[in-house]
């Protein structure tokens, strides 16, 4: 996915562009461009590469004088990662950028057969259609006449020849509108707003909004009346605030996000009615992808251990193999969808699809304001505040903080735990905070420093663990791109082991205590050739001192929250490992904080 941005107001507007646009970098970043508008002229500057490259071209520009201007990080999606596909692109009297895929653009690029194009883009072939239905004044029916034709998604921030005002319009992608004090800024996501307003307003989809010295929302020709909204976010949170990565920053914030969602969800020591009881359905469908699809492996695993019974069960699911595979739907069953962005397309595909099967959806969601919140017909908020680094970390944890929560619920309503064992599990997420910061204060640098060298790593477990392991392995491969694969344990011996050779770091994750010794034996195994052990072990596991070349010991817990310290010392690992290999940390390559196209 891409950041589009549209600024109009009484500041700089290139400054005011390239702000946001830094604040917007985490969804793409791969070429960037401003448009500038002034004396009726549009000035377009675009380059391949982040926005300190578009900072350092447009210091050979003069393009201050303008109040109004649009702006786009990009994505590569249609077309390679240059000059002429990077955005803005203007055709004729309109210019534009786009945030999202145009299916049919290469039908719609035969029929413009008096238009030569540049790029190698689908979002230049709508501004060419925008322009073929242009007569210079009909701006607001050009747009309504061409955006009926795509097929597929976008959020586009348009600006004409001669015209001092600048039109969004959007569908399956979101974009926000900020009202700030005599300005307003167009948005992809309310970061980008934070600097200059909290008040915002969701555009749905095919609404078009006009800004000029005030601004219009029309739908269907017709002004409509929207509610302002005010963000909870403060420009605090989406800052580094003196971290030197935001993903350590928002490694250190799970002690807030844990205290956040115990005071949200627990009341009186007792998970309260906002997590709701899942006994009534049948069947439970979790859904998401990435690390979004890890943290529901955390609810499968313990509602298999602890509920599923004839007639009740669950599933995990990839979203974008749900999407497409056949699944028997009736009133019995539940669908959750667990996303951070909220604008995930393929999740958002399946949660569209239940809806229409009719069933009750429900979203483990962290941006309220997101597609995914407002069309579930319930919601759990993540809490977990702004998450700026590409691959999550305090959006996991509270993702798999609620999985546990609605577990845990399911328990106590189907009598598989009493009030008293229920209360003792409480007593140790009211713990959390402390058994995080003893976790995340330890130096995990002498580890890192012994294994960053290496192209492949590999993490074992069993039970709960394994789900952890994937979660640790997705993590290392997307902010320090070494080969990494997890295995059951056991399975070890059954091909995986034919990877290791002397000095290949296997990492095995030990918090299953009824399994420990079948994983120290596997362990063994590993060492036996030549692997170089580094074992995560939860306290009351014991393991001979010669086992492993590194031990890192973590409190004590409920096997409901243990999972959560074992993989916050995998964060911090891949963290110090991708930092000894210089790696781009918050903005890993190819990888988009949230990917709205299929
Ligand atoms: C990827 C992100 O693009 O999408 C991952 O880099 C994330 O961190 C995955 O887990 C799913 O995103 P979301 O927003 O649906 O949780």
């Amino acid at each position: 996915m891409c950041g589009i941005i549209g600024y109009k107001g009484k500041k700089n507007a290139k400054d005011v562009l390239i702000s946001c646009l830094g604040m917007l970098e985490y969804r793409g970043y791969d070429s960037s461009g401003i448009a500038v508008f002034r004396n009726d002229k549009v000035r377009i500057v675009k380059t391949v590469g982040r926005i300190e490259n578009l900072k350092e071209k447009l210091l050979r520009y003069d393009l201050d004088e303008s109040n109004m201007g649009i702006g786009h990080t990009r994505w590569a999606t249609h077309g390679k990662v240059t000059e002429e596909n990077a955005h803005p692109h203007k055709v004729g009297r309109v210019t534009l950028v786009h945030n999202g895929v145009i299916e049919n653009y290469k039908e719609i690029q035969e029929k413009l057969k008096n238009y030569e194009f540049k790029s190698e883009t689908d979002s230049e072939v709508v501004c060419a259609l925008i322009d073929s239905y242009y007569n210079g004044n009909n701006e607001l029916e050009s747009i309504e006449k061409a955006t009926k034709e795509l097929k597929g998604s976008y959020a586009l921030a348009i600006i004409f020849d001669g015209k001092d005002k600048i039109y969004g319009i959007k569908k399956d992608t979101p974009l926000i509108l900020g009202i700030g004090n005599k300005e307003f800024i167009l948005s992809s996501d309310i970061c980008a707003l934070l600097p200059y307003t909290n008040e915002y307003i969701v555009l749905e989809d095919d609404e078009i909004v006009e800004i000029g010295d005030k601004f219009n929302i029309y739908y269907d020709g017709i002004i409509i009346y929207k509610k302002i909204e005010i963000s909870d976010y403060s420009l605090e949170e989406a800052m580094k605030n003196g971290y030197d990565h935001f993903m350590l920053k928002e490694i250190n914030e799970q002690i807030d996000v844990s205290k956040k969602l115990y005071s949200k969800y627990i009341t009186n020591d007792f998970i309260n009615e906002l997590i709701p009881d899942l006994s009534k359905y049948k069947r439970i469908d979790f859904v998401g992808c990435g690390s979004a699809y890890n943290a529901s492996l955390i609810a499968k695993y313990f509602i298999d251990k602890y509920c599923t019974n004839g007639e009740f069960y669950c599933n995990s699911y990839e979203a974008s193999e749900y999407r497409y595979s056949n699944h028997y739907f009736d009133k019995n069953v539940l669908a959750v969808f667990v996303s951070q962005s909220g604008e995930t397309a393929d999740t958002l595909a399946c949660l569209r699809m239940c809806k229409e099967e009719g069933i009750d959806t429900l979203s483990i969601v962290n941006v309220i304001s997101s597609t995914m919140a407002r069309e579930s017909k319930y919601i759990l908020p993540m809490l977990a505040g702004p998450e700026i680094c590409v691959a999550t970390t305090k959006g996991y944890f509270s993702q798999s903080y609620i999985c546990s929560l609605l577990c845990l619920k399911l328990m106590y309503r189907r009598r598989i735990i009493d009030k008293d064992e229920l209360l003792r599990i409480m007593e140790e997420l009211k713990k959390l905070p402390q058994y995080l910061e003893t976790v995340i204060n330890k130096d995990y640098k002498e580890i890192a420093k012994s294994i960053y060298k290496n192209e492949d790593i590999y993490y074992i477990g069993r039970g709960i663990d394994i789900y952890s392991c994937y979660e640790a392995s997705l993590k290392l491969k997307e902010i320090s791109y070494i080969h990494s694969e997890c295995f059951a344990s056991g399975e070890l011996k059954h091909g995986p082991i034919a990877l290791l050779s002397k000095g290949t770091p296997v990492i095995a994750l030990l918090s299953e205590f009824s399994v420990h010794e079948k994983v120290i034996n596997n362990i063994y195994e590993a060492k036996s050739r030549g692997a170089k052990i580094i074992t995560i072990r939860k306290e009351s596991i014991n393991i001979d001192k010669n086992l492993s070349d590194y031990d890192v010991v973590v409190p004590l817990t409920s096997e409901f929250v243990q999972n959560l310290l074992m993989i916050v010392v995998c964060q911090i690992l891949s963290y110090e490992v991708a930092k000894l290999r210089k790696c781009d940390i918050d903005k890993p390559r190819n990888l988009s904080k949230s990917v709205t196209v299929e």
